[in-house]
C-alpha cells in the first residue's frame, strides 16, 4: 500500500544498521513500556476500536444525512486537524455532494468567527464540538457562540438535536455541558492524545457526518496495522522512514518538507506537521517539519528549496492515481501555445512536473528526497497512512529519547494568555 524509496535521499548510513534499535523500540511500542506509555492506546486502536460506539457514528451519518448541508465542526490541534485533512483528502476540496464543512474553533480571529456565524445563518446546521480536555479557550469560545447561535436558530430543543459533542468519557466542563443539555455525545479515549485520536470518534464523526464511507477507513487502518505488525526493518517501511529522518539528521538536515502535489492534501500537510512537530520537538531537539504543495509553491518556495542554504530534506508523498482527471482539450487557433499537450491526461503533466522537480531538487540542488507511494486518497488509503505515520512518529521519537506523547511546551503561551485574559486563578 505504502512504499518508500530512499534511493534518492544520500542516506550516509545503511538504514539496516539501526536493526538492533528498531527491534528494541518496536517491543517498547507494542508492550508500552516507553515513556508516555499511557498514551499508547491507538496502536491496538485498530482492533479494540468501541464497536458499539462506531455503530452509532456510522447510524449518526445516516440519521443527520437529510437534514444539514452544513457541518460546523469546533475544535483545535488533534481535535481539528485530522478530521478536516480525512475529509479534504477523500472528498476533494470542492465535492459535489451538497455538503459543505466549516471548521471554527481553532482560531480567536473576530473576523473569521463572524464571517462564518454570518456564511452559516441561512443554511441547515449540524455541529459537532470537539475538545478532550474541554477547556481548551479557542474551542469553548467559538462553541458559547455557536450554541447561542443555534438556540436562537433552531430553538433549544431542536438544538439540542443537531448538536453533538465528543470529548472525555467522565471528566470536563464540556462533559458536563454536553450532559446537562442532552447532547448526543462521543467518547475520546483516555489513552489516545489529540495528535493520533482522528480515527477514534473525534475524527470519525465529522467524517461520517460529510458522508465518508468510515468503514472503509477502518480497514485501511486495519491492513495497515496488520501490514506494519513487524519489526523487520526489510518489511516495515514505516520504520524505514522514521531511521532514515534520523540518518538525515545526523547528517546536518534540520528541516523536514513533507511535499504532495495534491491541493486535497495541504491540510494532511498541516497533520503531518502537527503530528512529528508536537511530538518530535522538544528538549532542544527534533527536525521542523515544515509542508508544502507542488507545483503551486515550485513558484514561490522553489527558488530555496533549489539555491538557498541546505538545511532540509524533502519528504515526497506520491499519489499513484488521482481522485478525477480530466484532458487537454485542443484549441485550432492555439494562441496560448498549449496544443502540445491537448489529448494529454491533466495528471500525466502533474506527474511529469513531479519527475523534473525531483531530479531538479536531487541531482542539481543536491537536496534529499525521501518518497512515499500511495494508490489513490480514497478512505481506506487515508486509513492506512494514520497507522503508518502513527508508528513512525512513535519510531524515530523514541530513537531520539523522546516522549512522543506529551506536549509541555504549549502551557507556556496559554500561561502568558490567560494572566492577560484575567482569567481566575491565573
Ligand atoms: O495533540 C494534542 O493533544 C493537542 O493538539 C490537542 O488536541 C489540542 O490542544 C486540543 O485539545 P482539546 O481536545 O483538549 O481541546
Amino acid at each position: 500500500m505504502m512504499k518508500l524509496d530512499s534511493t534518492q535521499a544520500f542516506l550516509k548510513e545503511e538504514i539496516e544498521s539501526y536493526q538492533a534499535d528498531v527491534t528494541r523500540i518496536h517491543k517498547m511500542i507494542h508492550e508500552k513500556t516507553g515513556a508516555g506509555n499511557d498514551f499508547l492506546g491507538w496502536v491496538d486502536w485498530p482492533v479494540n476500536y468501541d464497536k458499539e460506539e462506531f455503530e452509532r457514528i456510522v447510524a449518526l451519518g445516516e440519521r443527520m444525512k437529510d437534514k444539514a448541508d452544513c457541518i460546523v465542526v469546533c475544535g483545535i490541534g488533534g481535535s481539528y486537524l485530522g478530521a478536516r485533512a480525512a475529509i479534504e483528502m477523500i472528498q476533494g476540496l470542492y465535492p459535489d455532494n451538497g455538503k459543505e464543512v466549516v471548521f471554527v474553533g481553532n482560531t480567536f480571529s473576530s473576523t473569521y468567527v463572524s464571517q462564518v456565524l454570518n456564511h452559516i445563518k441561512d443554511k441547515e446546521v449540524v455541529l459537532n464540538v470537539i475538545s478532550k480536555s474541554g477547556t481548551t479557550t479557542e474551542t469553548a469560545l467559538a462553541f458559547r457562540l455557536l450554541k447561542q447561535f443555534m438556540e436562537r436558530k433552531y430553538g433549544k430543543e431542536g438544538a439540542k438535536d443537531r448538536i453533538i459533542a465528543t470529548t472525555d468519557k467522565a471528566r470536563g466542563t464540556l462533559k458536563a455541558l454536553a450532559d446537562k443539555e442532552g447532547y448526543d455525545s462521543y467518547v475520546i479515549p483516555d489513552d489516545i492524545g489529540g495528535r493520533y485520536s482522528v480515527l477514534t470518534a473525534v475524527g470519525l464523526v465529522p467524517m461520517a457526518l460529510a458522508g465518508i464511507d468510515v468503514r472503509r477507513v477502518m480497514e485501511g487502518f486495519l491492513a495497515a496495522y496488520n501490514d506494519l505488525n513487524t519489526d523487520d526493518l526489510a518489511k516495515n517501511d514505516a520504520y524505514r522512514y522514521a531511521v532514515a529522518r534520523r540518518i538525515l539528521q545526523n547528517q546536518g538536515y534540520n528541516v523536514e518538507m513533507f511535499v504532495t502535489y495534491e491541493p486535497q492534501l495541504n491540510c494532511l500537510g498541516e497533520w503531518f506537521k502537527q503530528l512529528m512537530g508536537e511530538s518530535e520537538g522538544k528538549d532542544g531537539k527534533g527536525i521542523l517539519p515544515d509542508s508544502a504543495t507542488f507545483s503551486t509553491d515550485l513558484h514561490s518556495l522553489g527558488q530555496f528549496i533549489q539555491e538557498g542554504k541546505k538545511v532540509l530534506f524533502e519528504t515526497l508523498l506520491q499519489i499513484e492515481k488521482p481522485t478525477l482527471d480530466t484532458i487537454v482539450p485542443n484549441d485550432p487557433e492555439n494562441l496560448d501555445s498549449m496544443n502540445y499537450l491537448a489529448g494529454k491526461n491533466l495528471d500525466w503533466v502533474n506527474k511529469m512536473a513531479m519527475k523534473g522537480t525531483l531530479a531538479a531538487h536531487v541531482e542539481t540542488g543536491g537536496v534529499p528526497n525521501l518518497q512515499i507511494s500511495m494508490p489513490d486518497m480514497s478512505g481506506y488509503s487515508f486509513g492506512y497512512q494514520c497507522y503508518w505515520f502513527f508508528l513512525a512518529t512513535a519510531m524515530t521519537c523514541y530513537m531520539l529519547d523522546i516522549n512522543p506523547f506529551n506536549q509541555p511546551g504549549v502551557e507556556v503561551y496559554k500561561k502568558n494568555m490567560f494572566k492577560l485574559l484575567g482569567k481566575p486563578g491565573a
